[in-house]
């Protein structure tokens, strides 16, 4: 693959601030599904995982192309074991959040368990939900799904599709496993990536697989892929916010870098909220409300008389 490098989102209108057009999917300066298409080969695209309004916001201020809010939030927000619960109407929640604080970054919405698998009629009607409701640029589903993506794509909704370790699968599969490892399922994943590109996916996931897998799905398509634990192959790479800075608890599967230790420095500051609160030191004379001229010799007669 040749060399490519992370460019920058190109600078917001004049007067625009990023938070300045929150919530519009149309909103100018906001990245475009046309714009993720055309990357492919030019520049590495740059994908995080966001939960609600801050997190959103602070990745959203980094530059990042796409933040995705991902059914991990299961995990990372909800204190689940794994991501089967999350329920429609609570992907549109934390999208509606997420694109509130995603001024330029386009907001990518995981179809949860359950709401596609039934039928074609109701995968189309879940993602529809999570534009119209949540305010999401694009869905994101899981597995081979051709006929989903294809109608879901019909519908004038950009789809982004997900291959080799599908969490939502997690109880068929025997766990959170390296997936593609044999000859005949790396050469299944490749066939199908195509077949999702052809249904009319405009962005491929590829999750836990070797990374010589990744590099063969990533030239078999024309659309951009997004590796997660897939190796350096793929053309953008994508981290759940809580891993990438430390908020997740160890042990992490290894494609985790930790960018930062930020529960750590939760931790620590809130310890030292708590001894000043209690030795006393806070709240400062700087941190509290004067006393207007005559008001405390007003209140010393009131708890002075009987
Ligand atoms: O839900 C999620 O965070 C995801 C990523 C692992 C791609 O689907």
């Amino acid at each position: 693959m040749d060399e490519r490098h992370v460019n920058p989102m190109p600078p917001a209108p004049p007067g625009m601030s990023s938070s300045s057009n929150h919530g519009s999917a149309a909103s100018p300066g906001r990245r475009t599904v046309p714009e993720v298409v055309a990357s492919k080969g030019v520049r590495r695209l740059v994908m995080v995982t966001a939960v609600d309004e801050p997190s959103a916001r602070w990745c959203d201020r980094a530059g990042v192309d796409l933040i995705l809010v991902g059914d991990s939030l299961a995990m990372a927000a909800l204190g689940r074991p794994d991501t089967l619960s999350v329920s429609l109407p609570e992907m549109i929640h934390h999208t509606r959040a997420v694109v509130a604080g995603a001024g330029r970054a386009l907001v990518v919405a995981d179809m949860p368990f359950g709401s596609y698998q039934v039928s074609v009629g109701e995968a189309v009607r879940s993602a529809c939900r999570l534009l119209a409701q949540g305010g999401a640029q694009a869905v994101k589903l899981e597995g081979h799904r051709p006929q989903e993506v294809a109608a879901i794509a019909a519908a004038g909704i950009p789809v982004v599709a997900h291959l080799g370790l599908t969490p939502q699968s997690l109880h068929r599969l025997g766990g959170y496993r390296v997936q593609a490892r044999e000859a005949k399922a790396a050469l299944a994943l490749v066939r199908h990536a195509r077949e999702l590109e052809e249904a009319g996916a405009f962005l491929l996931v590829l999750e836990a697989v070797p990374a010589e897998v990744a590099r063969a799905a990533t030239v078999a398509v024309g659309i951009p892929t997004i590796g997660i634990g897939a190796g350096p192959h793929c053309d953008g790479q994508v981290l759940v916010f809580a891993d990438l800075l430390g908020l997740s608890d160890d042990p992490v599967p290894r494609f985790v870098r930790r960018y930062e230790s930020l529960g750590q420095r939760i931790t620590e500051a809130v310890a030292a909220f708590a001894s000043d609160v209690r030795s006393g030191a806070y709240p400062a004379p700087a941190e509290s409300y004067p006393t207007p001229d005559g008001l405390a010799e007003v209140l010393a007669r009131w708890t002075e008389e009987p």
